[in-house]
C-alpha cells in the first residue's frame, strides 16, 4: 500500500490483512517495552492543518512504537502564518527527507492533492467533511474484536452525518465488511443526496435502538455548521442523545462507539459515559495498533514485524 486516502481503496481482504497486522501490533503494544525496530531509520511527519488530540498522538505513538523518527507540524506555530502555501510547505518538508506524511486538513481532497507534490506515502488523517479512513479502520477493528465479524450486524450511525468524515468513511467500511447500516438523523443533518449510500435512514432513534448491535454516536460538528440546523442542542439531545433510559433498551452485548471528542450532554449524557456498553477506551487503544499496521504496510516491507529490538540488532551485527 503506497497511500491511504480513502476507505474505498480497501476491499474486504485488505481490511482483514490490516486487522491481522493490528493483532500483532496490539500484542507488541501490550509488552513491557512496547516497541519494535521495524521502521528504524524511517521518518514519519504529522502535518495537522486542523486541530486534533487523539489522531495526532495516536499516529505519533504508532510511529514511535515501530522505531521510526517523528516530526510534527502544526499550523499555528508554522510559517503558514506568514502566508506560506500548502504546496510550499509540503515541498519544504519533502526536501528534508521524510518517508511518510500523515495529513489532516479542513478541506476535502488536500491529502490526495499532496500526493502530486511529493513521492512519499501520504495518509489521510481527516480531510474536511470527506473521509477519515484510519478512524473507520479502528472502529471496524474494535467491532471485529467484540463480534468476531461485522457480517450481518446492524449498525446505527446517529447524528450529524452531513458534516461527518467519520460517517462517510464508516458507512463504506461497515458495509464492505457486511454490516447493515442505518443512519439516524433529522433531515437537516443528512447530506443533500444519499444516492449510492448503502444505508437505510430514519429519524426515530427510539424505533431502532433495541434492534441494533452497534450504536455509533457522532459529534455535532459545530465548527463546520454555517447555520442553525437543529432547533436547539437541548432538543437534539432529547431526540438523538444517549441517556440511561435509551441505553437500558440496548440489546445484551450491544456496543456504543464515539470517535471523540465527546460533547457530554449533547450526543451523550455525562453519566452514561461510564456504562459498560461504551467502547471508547478500546477505540483509542486499538487506534494505535491499527495505525501501526497502516504505517508498517506502507513503509515496512521486508522487515520483521514484531522482533524484539535486541534480537533484530543481534541479527544485523
Ligand atoms: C473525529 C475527527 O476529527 O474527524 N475525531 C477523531 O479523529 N477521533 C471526529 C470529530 O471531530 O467529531
Amino acid at each position: 500500500m503506497k497511500h491511504l486516502l480513502s476507505v474505498a481503496d480497501l476491499d474486504a481482504d485488505d481490511f482483514e490483512e490490516l486487522f491481522r497486522l493490528s493483532d500483532s501490533f496490539a500484542e507488541v503494544s501490550a509488552r513491557r517495552i512496547p516497541k519494535v525496530p521495524a521502521l528504524r531509520g524511517r521518518t514519519v511527519v504529522s502535518l495537522f492543518f486542523e486541530d486534533s488530540t487523539r489522531t495526532r498522538l495516536s499516529f505519533e505513538t504508532a510511529a514511535k512504537r515501530l522505531g521510526a523518527d517523528t516530526m510534527t507540524f502544526s499550523v499555528a506555530s508554522s510559517s503558514m502564518r506568514k502566508g506560506e502555501s500548502v504546496r510550499d510547505t509540503i515541498e519544504t518538508i519533502d526536501a528534508m527527507g521524510v518517508d511518510a506524511m500523515v495529513v489532516r486538513h479542513g478541506s476535502a481532497g488536500v491529502p490526495q492533492r499532496i500526493t502530486d507534490w511529493t513521492d512519499v506515502s501520504v495518509v489521510n488523517a481527516g480531510d474536511g467533511w470527506h473521509e477519515h479512513p484510519t478512524q473507520a479502520l479502528l472502529d471496524a477493528y474494535t467491532l471485529r474484536g467484540r463480534f468476531g465479524s461485522l457480517a450481518g450486524r446492524r449498525v446505527a450511525i446517529v447524528g450529524d452525518i452531513a458534516h461527518s468524515r467519520v460517517a462517510r468513511s464508516n458507512v463504506v467500511a461497515f458495509s464492505t465488511l457486511g454490516a447493515e447500516v442505518i443512519l439516524v438523523a433529522p433531515a437537516t443533518l443528512l447530506p443533500p443526496s444519499l444516492d449510492g449510500w448503502p444505508v437505510k435512514v430514519t429519524e426515530d432513534l427510539d424505533g431502532v435502538i433495541d434492534s441494533v448491535d452497534v450504536l455509533y454516536l457522532l459529534r455535532m460538528q459545530r465548527e463546520r455548521m454555517t447555520e442553525h440546523l437543529v432547533p436547539s442542542l437541548r432538543e437534539y439531545s432529547r431526540r438523538f442523545g444517549l441517556d440511561h433510559a435509551r441505553a437500558d433498551r440496548l440489546r445484551d452485548g450491544a456496543v456504543v462507539l464515539h470517535p471523540g471528542p465527546m460533547n457530554r450532554g449533547v450526543e451523550i449524557a455525562g453519566d452514561v459515559v461510564d456504562r459498560a456498553e461504551l467502547a471508547v477506551v478500546d477505540q483509542v487503544r486499538n487506534g494505535v495498533a491499527v495505525r501501526m499496521a497502516v504505517l508498517w504496510s506502507m513503509l515496512g516491507a521486508g522487515t520483521d514485524l514484531v522482533a524484539e529490538p535486541d534480537e533484530q540488532q543481534g541479527a544485523q551485527q
